[in-house]
């Protein structure tokens, strides 16, 4: 049967369902810390696939892609859904009912000009009937700023935009930014809901956690239909941006038992950063038997030329993936992590022998922001295939 019951449940949209934490959740978080709601946003499981990770020119012999003997996966959390797209919806779920259930009438976020985490929120708030305020870091003036990619589809729901330059976030800081705005909508008699930056709180978290869960149900059936050596992937990549994707899933591979080796590809920050803001989440949620979080996870400074700069180099690899593998990835997140993880950790590894599983968190309509897209196009225009229909008038 196509259609289990299950499945005929979560396409009734948006409802707000009973959290049941699986059995290590529900042993190792105090039960005051675990949600008792989520709501249905996103498409999930999400599937999961054999990738043919195409090499760099430079690296591993080059040009070629890995495919038959090798066991890399991808996990497309990019179709999580098309307008809530990538990470960010699995970690609305847990956070929005907080705002549905307490009486909230608005939700107030906060992230770059072209936040992926912003738009998601914006679209699912106005899924839900919240009003979305979104506090957008740009260098621009408001009247300057081309509404492209993420920030065209803010507009097209009806969002609040809020602008503030890189300089007034650095000073003032996105949780005062957030709460000052809070202020002035209760003047106006508004009841805002916020969410931090990404989403990335011990809440959020369970949405990665809940990923964990699924990921090792994935991984259990292709072990046991003989694709995988183990039970679970060895290898588990991904990008990291604000840290609640990387502490839900940090959390949940220890809590499961699984034996995954987790790596983290920093596109803004310090590693140390983002270690200590997967400490204090796991702090807040009271968890006691985590160990040592270093000695199963890795993260890497990944910037490169800086957050949300792209690099020639990491432009030409993110055109390689899309144009052998028709996967698309972007080039402030997935892209720049799997260029990183490619270039500088694949080596260590035998993935003849042991199993990778890249987290493709979405990102992808960055690439229709301009800045992105002329660079795209730039690398692109030597391999120019847009030509006129040679028409014969013989019907
Ligand atoms: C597409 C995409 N991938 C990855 C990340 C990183 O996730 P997190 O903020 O949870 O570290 C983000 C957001 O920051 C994102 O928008």
């Amino acid at each position: 049967m196509r259609i289990t019951e299950e499945k005929m449940d979560r396409s009734l949209l948006y409802q707000v369902c009973p959290y049941n934490p699986p059995s290590w959740i529900a042993a190792n978080i105090p039960s005051s810390a675990i949600p008792l709601h989520y709501v249905t946003l996103g498409r999930f499981p999400t599937p999961i696939a054999k990738f043919a990770l195409p090499l760099l020119e430079t690296e591993l012999g080059g040009g070629t892609s890995l495919w038959d003997n090798n066991n890399i996966y991808i996990k497309r959390d990019d179709l999580s859904s098309s307008d809530l797209s990538g990470n960010k919806v699995r970690k609305l779920e847990f956070l929005l009912p907080e705002a549905l259930l307490n009486g909230h009438d608005s939700v107030i976020t906060i992230g770059g000009i072209q936040s992926n985490h912003a738009r998601a929120t914006a679209i699912a708030s106005r899924q839900l009937g919240l009003e979305p305020h979104l506090i957008l870091r740009g260098r621009q003036n408001p009247e300057d700023i081309l509404p492209d990619g993420n920030l065209l589809l803010d507009r097209l729901v009806d969002s609040h935009i809020h602008t503030v330059t890189p300089a007034t976030y650095a000073t003032i800081g996105s949780a005062s930014l957030t709460s000052q705005l809070k202020t002035q909508l209760e003047m106006e008699g508004k009841k805002p809901y916020i969410i931090p930056v990404g989403g990335s709180n011990p809440l959020g978290s369970f949405g990665y956690m809940e990923m964990i869960n699924e990921l090792n149900q994935q991984a259990v059936a292709l072990h046991s239909n003989g694709r995988l050596r183990t039970p679970y992937f060895d290898h588990i990549v991904f990008a990291c941006g604000s840290g609640g994707t990387a502490s839900g899933i940090v959390i949940a591979t220890k809590l499961s038992g699984c034996k995954s080796k987790i790596h983290a590809v920093g596109v803004c920050d310090s590693p140390e950063y983002f270690y200590n803001h997967i400490e204090q989440n796991i702090k807040d949620l009271n968890i006691s038997n985590m160990g040592d979080v270093r000695e199963f996870c890795s993260i890497y400074n990944g910037q490169n030329l800086g957050y949300a700069r792209a690099s020639d180099d990491e432009i030409e690899y993110l055109i390689k993936v899309s144009s052998t593998t028709g996967i698309i990835l972007d080039p402030i997140y997935s892209g720049k992590a799997l260029y990183f993880f490619v270039k500088n950790v694949l080596k260590t590894i035998n993935t003849t022998e042991e199993s990778v599983v890249f987290i493709h968190t979405g990102g992808g309509y960055a690439n229709f922001a301009n800045e992105y897209s002329e660079k795209i196009n730039n690398e692109l225009k030597n391999n120019f295939k847009i030509k006129k229909l040679i028409v014969h008038n013989n019907k």
